[in-house]
């Protein structure tokens, strides 16, 4: 039964999933006041949600997790009936160059989140704390076999292992002090807003800037995608009917590995940009393997699916044209963000 969590916290709301929940919340539920608390880092931009600055039920506050007294504040302040928390550092690359400041947000972060709702309640009950998480604490798969919610937690990169500690601290909150949560770990997300240093939104302005592709390795790596919009929806579901105490494994049934990935993105942009047919393969460029590379994902998303009733609403095909033409016609938001820091960054990785 839903239970009345009409004053939401939603952290991380100004990145790329955040902004999708974020709008999917406001705009579905006008009689709950939406909260989107984000520190504005290099992936969380106010132009991902620019078009909820009117909305009377959504509130902007600028602000970092890794910051206990101000964190304490708001939660003093709003007194939240429930946190839905996707603020995190997200790109594996720069794990492996910056591991700590993935240690800082997604570990320590969360853990700050933890102790305010926790102290901002004398009775937890009816609250939620719903934390958003990743497949990839599970570690790499090999040929066959998918995640379930009881696969071993073994995690491979300090992105994952970092993830993989956030979670473990929700579940011992709710073991120890009574906090409801719910913990979803999901695949691969592509769609618009995804800041472009993720494979399909760098590779989509790669191309359309005639630059090098740089595949990792044989790119014979493989990933499960799913649409971010069927990612907030399953989220949507699983806040108001998940039971508490939960995990719930969310995927696409949709397995690529990144070379076949890769040709189609190419001969789709080919299409799009009116470009002989094959030249946008011709930027693939097989570059150095990531560290510690992990070999497979695949989500069995069987719970949500039996239990909510949840499966992906648009194909891969559907949702591939939907990105594309939205990259295409933002030109000026990937301008902005691929300036400046970004440019450093990235000029570091493949220079
Ligand atoms: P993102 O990098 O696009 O956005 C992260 C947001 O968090 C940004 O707006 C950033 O400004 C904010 N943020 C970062 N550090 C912060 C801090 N210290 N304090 C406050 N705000 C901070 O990430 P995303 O891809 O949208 O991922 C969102 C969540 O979903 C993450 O928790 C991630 O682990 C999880 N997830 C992502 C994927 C994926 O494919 N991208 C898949 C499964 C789960
Ligand atoms: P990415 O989008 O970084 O997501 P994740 O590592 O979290 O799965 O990468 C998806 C896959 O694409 C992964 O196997 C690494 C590979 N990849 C490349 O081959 N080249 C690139 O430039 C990037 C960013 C990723």
């Amino acid at each position: 039964m839903t239970k009345a969590r009409k004053n939401i916290l939603i952290t991380g709301g100004a990145g790329f999933i955040g902004s999708h929940v974020v709008r999917h919340f406001v705009h579905k539920y006008p009689d709950y006041q939406i909260y989107n608390l984000d520190a504005l880092t290099y992936a969380g931009n106010l132009e991902n949600i620019k078009d909820l600055e009117s909305a009377p039920n959504y509130h902007f506050i600028k602000g970092n997790i890794k910051d206990i007294e101000f964190i304490n504040g708001i939660f003093e302040k709003h007194q939240f009936d429930a946190v839905i928390h996707l603020a995190a550092e997200s790109h594996v690359d720069r794990s492996i160059t910056n591991p700590n400041d993935f240690i800082e947000t997604n570990v320590l972060g969360t853990a700050n989140l933890l102790n305010a709702f926790k102290a901002s309640h004398d009775l937890l009950e009816d609250k939620l704390f719903y934390h958003v998480s990743t497949d990839e604490v599970y570690g790499s798969l090999g040929k066959e076999g998918l995640f379930t919610e009881t696969t071993p937690y073994d995690p491979q990169s300090p992105y994952a292992a970092s993830k993989a500690a956030s979670d473990h601290f929700v579940r011992a909150y709710g073991n120890t002090y009574g906090l409801p949560f719910v913990i979803s770990n999901c695949s691969n997300n592509y769609g618009p807003n995804q800041f472009p240093e993720k494979l399909i939104p760098l590779f989509i302005n790669n191309i359309k800037h005639n630059k090098p592709l740089p595949v990792y390795g044989d790119g014979n790596y493989t990933r499960d995608w799913l649409y971010v919009l069927d990612h907030a929806i399953a989220i949507d579901e699983i806040f108001h009917r998940g039971s508490m105490g939960e995990t719930y494994n969310i995927g696409g049934f949709n397995e690529w590995t990144n070379l076949n990935l890769i040709q189609l993105l190419c001969s789709l942009m080919d299409e799009k940009l009116k470009r002989p047919k094959g030249s946008s393969e011709k930027l693939i460029t097989y570059v150095k393997d990531r560290a510690g590379h992990d070999r497979r994902y695949a989500i069995d998303a069987g719970k949500i699916n039996k239990e909510l009733g949840w499966k992906p609403s648009v194909t891969f095909e559907q949702g591939l044209e939907k990105t594309l033409d939205w990259y295409l016609s933002n030109d000026e938001w990937l301008e902005n963000v691929t300036s400046g820091a970004y440019q450093e960054y990235y000029q570091k990785m493949y220079s």
